[in-house]
């Protein structure tokens, strides 16, 4: 049902691009770049983005490259996949005596200035509903976030001392939603299907999840500052993440056709944990 949603969502997307297309063009050269390739992705949720831009990583990485779990969650080694998954409070950014959470960032030239302007803004967002104020790396700063275009959308999971990449690459990861997502994970929070307390809300198949990506749906000890399980959270992933036939890997308890997976953004409960756990 959702792809036929989306199939007629993109003919009419296509329908309105063609009629349309004179008087948008005229506007600015970018409006050229947004092609309807573009606009139909627009229609997806955050982990859609996600795992579309992470698909194919594997054949272009590197031995300089972070091992990435659970899709998009770096770890500096093997060793790291068991280990404290940010639960200790060393792992938060800390907070100013003015009670806000700086957190220092640096963006590297990278980028267009439209794909900056979609990091900014996505950084920006969070001094509108938290406490947390990412600014601009200072000399003195120790630890800090270095966004960078590298291969897919990935970051640590909280403050991991000194620099800490957080990769935005500009084919696939340049929406305001894939952005705050990311910037969650550097914040400390997890994905949502990975709580421990799942599994009294979502049905994991194992059965259809493509060999070797079992540990995707492993659960951990995530920081849920005694927030209900949101199926609209930001970090939730899609109905058939990670599946090998196009089956679900995830179905919702108790009603398998509740809809979830589909943020686009930061959900009510993704702001009241980070305010929560931040003390905001
Ligand atoms: C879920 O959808 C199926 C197919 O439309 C329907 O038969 C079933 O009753 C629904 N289940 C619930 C709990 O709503
Ligand atoms: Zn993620």
């Amino acid at each position: 049902m959702a792809h036929i949603l989306r199939l007629s969502a993109l003919a009419v997307l296509l329908l309105s691009a063609c009629c349309w297309a004179d008087s948008e063009l005229q506007e600015e050269d970018t409006a050229e770049e947004l092609s309807v390739s573009e606009l139909s992705v627009s229609e997806l949720s955050v982990s859609e983005l996600l795992e579309r831009a992470n698909s194919h990583l594997s054949e272009f990485r590197s031995d300089n490259d972070p091992i990435l779990i659970e899709g998009d969650i770096a770890i500096d080694s093997e060793a790291e996949r068991n280990a404290d998954p940010c639960t200790s409070s060393g792992c938060k950014w800390g907070k100013a005596s003015d009670g806000k959470v700086y957190v220092p960032y640096y963006i590297t030239n990278h980028f267009s200035s439209r794909e900056a302007a979609i990091i900014t803004r996505g950084l920006e967002s969070f001094s509108s509903f938290s406490c947390i104020r990412f600014r601009p790396t200072q000399s003195s700063d120790r630890d800090w976030l270095s966004i960078e275009s590298q291969n897919g959308c990935y970051s640590f999971v909280g403050r991991r001392g000194g620099k800490q990449v957080v990769s935005l690459a500009r084919s696939g990861c340049l929406y305001h939603g894939t952005v705050q997502h990311e910037l969650l994970h550097a914040l400390g929070f997890n994905h949502e299907q990975t709580r421990s307390d799942r599994d009294n809300h979502i049905k994991v198949l194992l059965q259809n999840v493509v060999s070797g990506m079992e540990h995707n749906f492993r659960k951990i000890a995530t920081l849920n500052q005694g927030s209900p399980y949101d199926y609209n959270s930001v970090m939730q992933y899609h109905r058939y993440a990670f599946s090998k036939n196009n089956q679900p890997t995830m179905v919702p308890i108790p009603n398998p056709n509740v809809s979830f997976g589909n943020a686009k953004e930061m959900s009510r409960n993704d702001i009241a944990r980070l305010n929560t756990l931040y003390k905001c």
